[in-house]
């Protein structure tokens, strides 16, 4: 029988140390400065998507963020999470859900996606994703994408992804999201190889 996504995830997440994955970061430097530079106030709503068991949530706690969310596929990702953080952690919402079927009940002044949109390699549920978006984001709220630009690799964890410019990201978001940011940057994977992504940075028009 084929492994669903949410068990593909889970047996990652449940039998790989957090350094033995290519995407570990021990602080998403990139994702950190981008967030900063939205100047959102510390008790804006912070969603992070496809979050896996990223220290983004560290660093936007050390930051005196209040309102965070997280959300993933694999509940085993994000017990990783809320084990890590312990009582720091203790307000950081966790939702489990699949993001090419989520109706989200939570409205974000910000968005953040490091490496999922990527793996939605069927134009279907890149289309609910961005429904989903568009449903979360506020008007004059900040989305955040990075993923693997058009030289960076081909697979990832086993699945194909698909390699995406800004065009594609903006397209994906539609005319009224305002590109506000966009480069390409190496990220180091622990076992000292290169991945190109890129990071792109858009805010919705208010009204
Ligand atoms: C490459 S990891 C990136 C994790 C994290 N953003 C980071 O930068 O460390 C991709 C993550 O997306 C999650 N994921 C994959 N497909 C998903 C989907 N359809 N909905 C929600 N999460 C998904 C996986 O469980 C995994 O945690």
């Amino acid at each position: 029988m084929p492994v669903t996504r949410q068990e593909h995830w889970n047996t990652i997440f449940t039998t790989k140390a957090e350094e033995a994955v290519s995407w570990f970061q021990a602080t998403p430097e990139t994702s950190l400065r981008l967030i900063r530079a939205c100047n959102l106030p510390k008790d804006a709503s912070i969603l992070d998507v496809g979050a896996g068991a990223s220290h983004l949530p560290d660093g936007l706690l050390e930051g005196g963020f209040t309102n965070i969310a997280v959300l993933d596929v694999s509940a085993a990702a994000l017990a990783k999470t809320k084990a890590r953080l312990g009582n720091t952690g203790s307000t950081v919402r966790i939702i489990v859900a699949d993001l090419a079927a989520w109706q989200p009940d939570l409205t974000v002044d910000l968005w953040h996606d490091r490496a999922v949109l990527h793996f939605l390699t069927e134009e279907r549920d890149r289309a609910a994703y961005a429904v989903a978006l568009r449903h979360a984001v506020r008007p004059g709220g900040f989305v955040l994408i990075a993923g693997f630009a058009p030289s960076g690799p081909e697979r990832c964890s086993g699945l194909p992804v698909l390699r995406a410019d800004q065009g594609m990201i903006a397209s994906l978001l539609g005319p009224d999201f305002d590109l506000l940011d966009a480069f390409e940057e190496d990220h180091q994977t622990p076992s000292g190889g290169r991945q190109r992504f890129v990071f792109t940075r858009f805010r919705r028009r208010a009204g």
